[in-house]
């Protein structure tokens, strides 16, 4: 078993403080909202705050939680070991409206809430959109505990009836894959969620103004690529999507011009 012979010991805030210091020292106003235990830690952590001049009335002191600690001991400049002591437990609902509270106190009116907890050891941030279970009765609470504040969800809608059931509960919804995987799901939002006329538009249309924009990257110096991995999505659902999908992601037509690839793209969609 190795056994060190410790020559000197400190204390330093971790990321969230690292971005607070960060901050202050770009001269920001900074507030930490955030969770520690009732222990002595806890209060280390107020302390360091307080010394680079962060406002700590949004720290929630939950006494029957561990203040996150890690130790980490170092060897010639070296990391042997980390040792860490934390609860990866949601907040009560007490807490958790004590959080919201206070980020509201200082000034937040909007609050995107993601209805996944992430879990911050051992998933990948693809497993953590995949995995936690989601909880929207917990966003629709806060909803109700906060009847003021604008309260959006994020997390596993797929559908306009999704969207539609949390409108019933909430102030908006957020997509992410969805809206990457399926951009056309987007089309008639203007109809169904805010009374809008819709302008008549086609896939194509979108592409070919897509066009012009790929091509003011590439005058930028920019590969269109940049720019096209973000419709790979545009005609999924279709026939042809996947062979329209592959001619946009390869890369081996970097030389040509987005027009031209364009052009290839709806040949493979004829084929099918
Ligand atoms: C391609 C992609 C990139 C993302 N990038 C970020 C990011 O930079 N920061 C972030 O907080 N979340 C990011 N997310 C997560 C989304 O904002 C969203 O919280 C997550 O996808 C869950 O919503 P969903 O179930 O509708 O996909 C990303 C998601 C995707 C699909």
């Amino acid at each position: 078993m190795p056994v060190v012979s410790v020559n000197s010991h400190s204390f330093t805030l971790g990321g969230a403080g690292n971005v607070a210091n960060n901050l202050r020292a770009l001269g920001a106003t900074v507030a930490f909202v955030g969770a520690v235990g009732g222990d002595a830690e806890g209060q280390r952590a107020r302390t360091l705050f307080e010394e680079i001049a962060v406002d700590t009335r949004g720290m929630i002191v939950v006494s029957d939680r561990p203040t996150t600690r890690k130790t980490r001991i170092v060897a010639h400049s070296q990391q042997v070991v980390r040792a860490d002591w934390e609860s990866t437990a949601p907040l009560g609902a007490a807490d958790r409206a004590a959080a919201v509270g206070r980020v509201a106190d200082a000034g937040c009116g909007v609050f995107i809430v993601h209805a996944r907890n992430a879990w911050l050891q051992g998933l990948s941030p693809k497993d953590n959109r995949e995995l936690p279970p989601l909880r929207y009765e917990v966003v629709h609470r806060l909803k109700r505990d906060f009847a003021d504040l604008t309260i959006v969800l994020n997390g596993g809608l797929t559908s306009n009836a999704d969207i539609q059931g949390q409108l019933e509960h909430l102030d908006g919804v957020m997509l992410g894959r969805e809206a990457y995987r399926h951009p056309w799901l987007m089309a008639d939002w203007d109809r169904c969620f805010f009374d809008e006329p819709v302008v008549p538009r086609s896939r194509e249309d979108v592409e070919d103004q897509m066009l012009v924009y790929m091509q003011r990257a590439v005058d930028a110096g920019e590969p269109w690529s940049h720019v096209a991995r973000h419709l790979l999505g545009l005609r999924n659902g279709l026939p042809g999507a996947r062979r329209w999908r592959q001619v946009w992601s390869d890369t081996s037509l970097k030389s040509e011009s987005p027009r031209a690839v364009a052009r290839r793209a709806h040949e493979m969609v004829r084929l099918d």
